[in-house]
């Protein structure tokens, strides 16, 4: 069985693994997996941009305030201090790899760069390339990243598990690598690494419409967790209030940049309804937003609202939304000149591997960053754009966090094969493919926008047979992609069960009409596997 041994293993190539690889990449052997291809994660497909104090106009205090009004003032002080004062810098660091930033025509020599406006900031601060900023900010880095001689670049290897001393039944709890499942020759590979970082994504595929990507199954929450991490504020999913509506756009987001530039949502009569449910209409937090269309939608049994901005001049839309004017396009729809069917969908979660601001987990030596991760910052609800920043900010201080403890680092332990030999091949792909739409369709009928605690007792009930079925098969055939993803997508939305369960009240994402008030007192929702806590070393 092959094995390989690195430094620094990061799993995951979007923006939170490539700029830890890039950061590392001097001083540290690297290997960057991906299951898919380098591009496939959620990076690609982020549109609107990334949000950060870089008008002089805006401070610090005023972002600090927003990520804490969209949060329902449950994200940390600390977490949200820590990326709203490293933001400049690292939009400045993404600048100098090359990302083209869109350009203010007017833009003054201070900040020469066009900040739109995205729901609950105050300002304009979201720096952009068009609407396809995921995009460029993905190709900038990769084009670093698979130039420099230190990072090895590996596609279609899928995690399946962490090596853990715990597991290798030696003292203390430290990774010592991951079993890797190469997809093109069917084996699974140990990877032996002196740190590994989970940079794996979210978990909206937990939910039968999301905008996310096929591969946003939270493998990295549930292999944290399998291997003794704590997670925390799981409960809290955030639907993004407007996702194409129409049979063949599979999973295509229409940026809430769109309302930024004056947007408006509307009724099949033409009525703009965002205002009855808050004073700052088309502009509130997300949360707000996305409940407000469910219950218009489910009030007049609607399939969509409309998303209108076609008072806008045609040219201001073709220039600022290029991507999404030309995928409604191709749908027949014209923006300039009519308006768009929209949806909300899962889009992201807030919750995540616990960490602290060097991205450290409980393990020793793992480390989490990027969506996998829970710092802190997004509290009950993400602020738009607040993401990919958490992405930037986080990788460069974990990799500097790294660097500092590398030379502490004591040698890695030997780890065995993976045993294949008590499994077959499978037969019986149509139980996976069910329990994946099963799964999907129940979390997002009874965990989804507004919950109720029999609503979620039901899906309780259900994840707990889909997960002696899973079981069961795992422990009798060999892994493929589908059977892991769907193993660690169980895991996860039984954790997001279970926080929900946890939280007797409203906040941010979180709407239950069982406890719809506020509580007085302020608590992460924090979840420990068995045996926690484990001695560090
Ligand atoms: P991802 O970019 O999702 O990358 C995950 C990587 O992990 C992939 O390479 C994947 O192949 C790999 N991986 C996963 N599991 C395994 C495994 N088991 N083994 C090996 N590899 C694995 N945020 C903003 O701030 N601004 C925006 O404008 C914005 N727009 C968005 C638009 C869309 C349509 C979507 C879906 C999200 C948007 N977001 C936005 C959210 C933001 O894009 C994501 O939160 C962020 O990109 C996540 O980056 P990441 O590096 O953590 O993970
Ligand atoms: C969008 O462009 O609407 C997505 C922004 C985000 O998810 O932060």
């Amino acid at each position: 069985m092959a094995e390989q041994e690195y430094d620094v293993l990061i799993i995951g190539s979007g923006a939170a693994g490539l700029t830890a690889a890039l950061h590392l990449a001097d001083h540290l052997k690297v290997a960057v997996l991906s299951k898919a291809s380098l591009h496939s994660g959620s990076t690609f497909w982020a549109q609107g941009g990334v949000a950060a104090v870089l008008d002089e106009q805006d401070t610090v205090a005023s972002h600090i305030s927003d990520t804490m009004e969209a949060g329902a003032q449950l994200s940390r002080p600390d977490a949200v201090r820590f990326t709203v004062e490293n933001g400049p810098s690292a939009i400045d660091w993404l600048i100098r790899q090359g990302v083209p930033f869109t350009r203010d025509e007017q833009g003054r020599e201070a900040m020469p760069f066009h900040l739109t406006k995205e729901g609950g900031h105050s300002h304009r601060r979201i720096i952009h390339a068009a609407d396809a900023t995921g995009r460029a900010i993905e190709q900038s880095l990769l084009s670093q990243a698979t130039a420099h001689s230190n990072i090895t670049m590996l596609t279609h290897f899928l995690a399946v598990d962490l090596i853990t001393r715990r597991k290798l039944r030696l003292e203390g709890n430290r990774c010592e690598g991951a079993y890797v499942l190469n997809l093109d020759s069917g084996h699974v590979e140990v990877f032996k690494a002196r740190f590994v970082i989970l940079a794996t994504g979210g978990a909206s595929k937990a939910y039968l419409y999301t905008s996310n990507p096929d591969g946003a199954s939270g493998d990295g929450i549930a292999m944290a967790w399998r291997a003794g991490c704590r997670v925390a504020n799981m409960e809290f999913n955030q639907f993004h209030p407007t996702c194409l509506y129409h049979p063949q756009a599979k999973s295509f987001l229409i940026t809430e940049a769109l309302r930024g530039e004056g947007a408006h949502l509307t009724l099949p009569d033409g009525e703009r309804f965002m205002f009855r449910f808050d004073p700052r209409g088309e502009l509130a937090p997300r949360d707000i937003v996305a409940r407000a269309i469910d219950h218009e939608m489910k009030r007049l049994g609607l399939d969509h609202v409309n998303l209108d901005i076609s008072h806008r001049e045609p040219e201001f839309i073709r220039e600022h939304f290029p991507t999404v004017y030309e995928r409604c396009l191709s749908f027949g729809i014209d923006m300039t000149s009519q308006p768009i069917p929209v949806v909300p969908a899962a889009h992201y979660t807030c919750g995540g591997i616990m960490t602290d601001t060097r991205g450290a987990t409980d393990i020793g030596c793992l480390y989490a960053v990027g969506e996998t991760a829970f710092t802190g910052l997004h509290g009950a609800n993400r602020l738009a754009s607040n993401s990919l920043l958490e992405c930037i900010v986080y990788a460069r201080a974990c990799a500097q966090d790294i660097l500092t403890m590398n030379d502490n680092r004591p040698a890695s332990a030997g780890a065995p094969a993976w045993d294949e030999s008590q499994v077959t091949d499978s037969d019986e792909h149509v139980i996976i493919s069910h329990n994946w739409d099963e799964l999907r369709r129940f979390m997002w009928d009874y965990v989804g926008i507004v919950r109720t605690t029999k609503r979620l007792q039901r899906a309780q009930h259900r994840i707990d047979l889909l997960q002696q079925e899973i079981a069961e098969y795992y422990s009798n055939f060999k892994i493929t992609r589908d059977l892991i993803e769907l193993r660690n997508l169980a895991l996860v939305a039984e954790l997001i069960i279970r926080s929900a369960m946890l939280r007797k009240e409203s906040r941010g994402l979180h709407y239950t009409l069982d406890y719809p008030e506020l509580s007085a007192e302020i608590r992460d929702t924090v979840l420990a596997p068995k045996h926690y806590p484990w001695p560090r070393s």
